[in-house]
């Protein structure tokens, strides 16, 4: 090679390190000498100030332990700051870093922009039930463009927390039950905050979270005990994680739970041997809010102390407001427990991120005061949010085409605790988002109609409590209209962190109120709108129609009424299944067959006495105002071999009398295994599109890798025998075909 192609490459090199997936440099990353280099000039100290993030004294979520948190910054005892956000704000305390502290070493902020920073988007758990990638990416990254003009560089999101249990608050904050869907849907999220690169300021960190299992608290109680099976932990709970870090997650958040007895604060196994090693992760680990201190209440250390020894230990690089490196870790290093060297590789971590966002290069960089304004809460935005908010509707119910209402009605009546309500729409975890911002569903409706016809409204009763005493003129109201909305619900905060509900059925006397309504024999529409799955039996059975919408968040109430009147034909399908009472949970649709799988006929077989085993509403539910029709299940093959790919063929029609989208779902049932096997497991989809008449022929790519699975001996593959593929518009899905995987 001569002369110039060298030093041609030479100059390449960092470019190209650059566009390696993020988090994910090999060796000779680009930035190693300037993190070399800065490092070199920083006192214990300082680099202990890097691995410590505290709160300012903006949207706490927790304890706040250091009110003087500008002093820190100036005297370097802090490296990130999280609940600080719009550009001036932000600006002015990096100014303090980068021009009153010694080393100089500019600030990262952090947030929790979960569905939207200003502009809000539904709730993660509706986006997932969008089953559109393409949307959910699009949602992360105006959250990002918002977050980045307003002084941000970090989200702590997306959570991919796998959730079975709807008591639990956060499922709220997830994609709800399956590894599958919530892997995709990680990992759209994960593109649409970090994008390409931090070039024009208008992307964020992405940080996964909760790792690990947080999502399978005991009973459904928040922060409460996690223990399972390493096998149910890879299979189902890990996925979602891992496709977040392939995808390049920059960083990843401890979870507040044990683990088979170990805090995942300070789970080697967890933080070490599976991120780092098994997935080869590069990004910094960050503690959950004060979840080093929280060890001692798990009873695994002393004191906090030993707390923060364990979690460095263990692979954590940062405190996020528990103040326990900034007060023991160099003592901890004095006396051997904790090494300089296992500091300066979390402080490399640290710092390498500063400089893949070029904060060492323009610390304002995403701190403009311009671009701010232009922004934040933009029309397009709001567009965006529109867009996103009605491909999160899933029709529940439509007894008699109730759905959607005529253009030509005389008269509606929007009735319930959520009819007026703009503040709950936004949800919980909704940023810098301001719920009087929000479009409420009774200005939906009015901007839909638009005086066209008498919309008039009665709240009925409140969320909570047993007053009855609204009834009489929201039946009234009932019984002069033409069709009665009803809008009932959860309040924004009844999910969410530290939100479980041991009840999850509609709060107060709401479901009373319904049953008057319906009792009037009008068309009555249930608007539901709650951030978790709610156990509805008499309405799923009763009302005449049912929509559930989540928390859609700033144009709640114009998706809302696009879909009631037929403006938006809904395709949302569940990705969460709703049980028929709490006594049924955990339920979730790729349970194990037992040894006594249900049968009528036989009174010792896995059953309840008072309960059927089925959901009020499967995994992947969700109606449409046209119908759909699925004939001719094929393969290209019905054999074959660990190299091969099978192309399932399956014809889908629009059987109805409007254009429609379908989700159409592809599960697969492994029939013998080493270890049981579900009786189904999504393993693919296809968000479809089709005009009123039409018919087309969707395939689906099958590997032996889709079939893989951590087998007795814990290798994770795919094992030779039959396995029943299903399609269908929901996990019952009827139409099969039996593939069988060679020798
Ligand atoms: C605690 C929550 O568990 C976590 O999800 C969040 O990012 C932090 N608080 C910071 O607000």
């Amino acid at each position: 090679m001569n002369y110039w192609k060298i030093l041609v490459l030479i100059l390449l090199v960092p470019f190209l390190m650059q566009c390696t997936p993020a988090g994910k440099p090999t060796a000779g990353d680009p930035y190693d000498h300037r993190v070399d280099s800065v490092m070199a000039t920083m006192t214990l100290e300082e680099k202990i100030g890097q691995m410590t993030l505290f709160t300012s004294d903006w949207d706490v979520t927790g304890p706040t332990l250091r009110e003087n948190y500008k002093e820190d910054i100036k005297a370097g005892r802090t490296g990130a700051i999280f609940n600080a956000h719009t550009a001036a704000y932000n600006r002015e305390l990096q100014r303090i870093a980068v021009e009153e502290s010694r080393a100089k070493i500019p600030l990262l902020f952090g947030y929790d922009v979960i569905h939207g920073y200003k502009t809000i988007f539904p709730i993660p758990l509706g986006e997932a039930a969008s089953w559109d990638l393409a949307a959910i990416e699009l949602a992360a990254s105006v959250a990002a463009a918002e977050a980045a003009a307003s002084g941000l560089h970090w989200t702590f999101a997306p959570m991919v927390d796998i959730a079975r249990d709807p008591r639990w608050g956060r499922v709220m904050e997830g994609s709800g039950e399956d590894p599958y869907l919530g892997s995709l849907v990680g990992r759209a999220r994960v593109r649409g905050f970090q994008g390409e690169g931090f070039e024009n300021g208008d992307k964020v960190l992405a940080c996964v979270k909760h790792f690990a299992a947080y999502g399978a608290a005991a009973g459904g109680r928040d922060y409460n005990t996690v223990d399972m099976s390493d096998r149910l932990l890879r299979d189902i709970y890990l996925p979602p994680y891992k496709a977040a870090v392939e995808e390049g997650a920059y960083t990843v958040m401890t979870s507040f739970n044990e683990l088979d007895g170990v805090p995942a604060t300070a789970n080697r196994y967890l933080l070490t041997d599976i991120l780092r090693e098994e997935w080869g992760f590069k990004g910094f680990v960050v503690t959950d809010y004060t979840s080093i201190n929280e060890m001692v209440f798990h009873g695994n250390v002393a004191d906090d102390k030993e707390a923060g020894e364990q979690s460095i230990n263990a692979g954590v690089d940062m405190d996020m407001q528990g103040a326990v490196f900034y007060n023991h870790l160099k003592k901890s290093i004095e006396e051997g427990k904790v090494s300089e060297a296992q500091v300066d590789q979390a402080v490399r971590n640290i710092l390498r991120l500063k400089f893949v966002l070029g904060l060492f290069d323009d610390p304002y960089r995403f701190m403009d005061i311009e671009r701010e304004k232009r922004v934040v809460f933009s029309k397009e935005n709001q567009d965006a949010a529109l867009d996103v908010a009605r491909k999160s509707i899933v029709l529940l119910r439509n007894e008699n085409q109730t759905l959607p209402l005529s253009k030509t009605l005389r008269s509606v009546a929007v009735i319930g605790p959520l009819a007026d309500n703009k503040v709950e729409l936004i949800g919980a975890w909704s940023g810098a988002g301001n719920g009087n911002d929000c479009i409420s569903l009774l200005q939906g409706i009015q901007n839909k109609t638009a005086g066209s016809m008498q919309v008039r409204h009665a709240m009925g009763c409140d969320f909570e409590g047993t007053d009855q005493s609204g009834f009489a003129a929201a039946v009234n109201l009932a019984r002069q209209s033409d069709a009665v909305i009803v809008a009932v619900g959860e309040k924004a905060q009844m999910s969410g962190e530290a939100a479980s509900r041991s009840d999850i059925t509609l709060p107060g006397v709401q479901e009373e109120l319904v049953k008057a309504l319906v009792a009037t024999g009008k068309p009555v529409v249930v608007v539901l709108m709650n951030g978790r799955p709610l156990a509805i039996p008499w309405i799923a059975e009763n009302a005449p129609a049912v929509l559930e919408t989540w928390f859609l968040g700033t144009q709640a109430g114009n998706a809302i009424a696009d879909v009631l009147f037929g403006d938006y034909n809904p395709s949302g399908k569940l990705p969460m299944t709703f049980p028929r009472n709490e006594g049924q949970i955990p339920i979730f649709y790729n349970n194990k067959n037992t040894g006594r799988p249900f049968d009528a006929a036989n009174k010792y077989t896995s059953k309840y006495l008072d309960v059927p085993n089925t959901p009020q509403y499967p995994f992947g539910w969700g109606l449409s105002y046209t119908s759909f029709a699925y004939e001719g299940i094929g393969a290209d093959k019905t054999e074959f071999s660990a190299q091969d790919t099978v192309r399932i063929r399956i014809t889908l029609s629009n059987t109805g009398a409007r254009d429609g989208a379908e989700v159409v779902q592809l599960y697969v049932r492994d029939l013998v295994g080493s270890v049981t096997r579900p009786l189904r497991e999504l393993k693919g989809f296809q968000k479809v599109f089709l005009a009123a008449g039409a018919k087309q022929e969707l395939t689906f790519k099958l590997t032996a890798n889709d079939l893989a699975f951590h087998t007795r001996d814990m290798t994770f593959r795919a094992e030779p025998g039959y396995f029943d593929v299903f399609i269908g518009g929901n996990s019952d899905a009827t139409q099969s075909i039996r593939i069988q995987l060679a020798e």
